[in-house]
């Protein structure tokens, strides 16, 4: 999916070829994390030794596995842009633990990611970007504490208006476009969230926000049925 100057992305189907990528595009990637375990077994040959520790940590099967799967879907994605092989890249964190790709060296190319359950969001950009993805039906908490804490009063005010299963959807929306924001940012300590507002995007279309000192172009994604997503581009 490019996004480049076109202010509504568009979800192009299935990459078949080589992925071009402009200087002004953004493209997005909507990888599903369950596989089955013969793929799973090829796909984890990919990984460097820390990823594979890193999948060997998480405490259940099952979230070992997606973390390997989209770890190398990652890799796979930035080497075909790179004609590269995907187990030869090398992907460090950033100083605000922002992973970024740290070998080869200048390629320019930026990435972020976001995982929900079985599926993940990737973007691949020439700019720094930053995702985040939710599902619907995941398991429900009491939001409104959490919207105290951490957002705007413009968006609380937002919030305030809707009810019920609309409120819930409402606070994922405001939830993964600031989350987005935090991450194309690098989060860390970089920004406090209640410090920028998103409230306008809800309303429609893209909004600009600053966080951490710089300026990103905020909107909102549906990459799926029963997904929320957000996408944060720098300026
Ligand atoms: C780091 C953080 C973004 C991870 O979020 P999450 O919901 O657990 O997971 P997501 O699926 O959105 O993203 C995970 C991916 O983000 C990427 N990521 C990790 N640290 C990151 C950082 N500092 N900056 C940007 N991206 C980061 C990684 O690729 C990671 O996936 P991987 O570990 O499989 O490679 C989150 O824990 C965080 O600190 N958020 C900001 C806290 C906050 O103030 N939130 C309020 C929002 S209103």
């Amino acid at each position: 999916v490019t996004t480049g100057d076109r202010r509504v992305p568009t979800w192009a189907g299935r990459a078949t070829a080589v992925p071009v990528l402009g200087g002004d595009d953004v493209q997005l990637w909507l990888v599903e994390l369950d596989v089955d375990e013969a793929e799973h077994a090829q796909l984890r040959e990919l990984l460097s030794a820390g990823e594979r520790d890193r999948a060997d940590a998480y405490r259940f099967p099952v979230h070992r596995h997606r973390y390997a799967v989209g770890r190398a879907r990652l890799r796979q994605l930035l080497a075909a842009y790179l004609d590269e092989d995907p187990a030869r890249l090398e992907l460090a964190d950033g100083p605000t633990g922002k992973p970024e790709l740290a070998w080869p060296t200048g390629s320019g190319l930026r990435l972020n990611l976001a995982h929900c359950e079985g599926l993940a969001l990737c973007a691949v950009a020439r700019r720094e970007v930053g995702v985040d993805l939710e599902l619907v039906d995941r398991r429900r908490f009491r939001w409104s504490p959490v919207a105290a804490r951490f957002f705007h009063a413009e968006e609380q005010r937002v919030l305030g208006r809707a009810t019920g299963p609309e409120g819930w959807v409402a606070f994922l929306r405001v939830w993964t476009l600031k989350e987005a924001c935090l991450k194309a940012a690098g989060v860390g300590l970089v920004a406090d969230p209640r410090s920028f507002s998103v409230a306008e995007v809800l309303e429609g279309g893209t909004s600009v926000v600053t966080v951490a000192g710089r300026r990103w172009r905020c909107e909102e994604l549906r990459p799926a049925p029963g997904t929320v997503a957000a996408l944060a581009t720098e300026l």
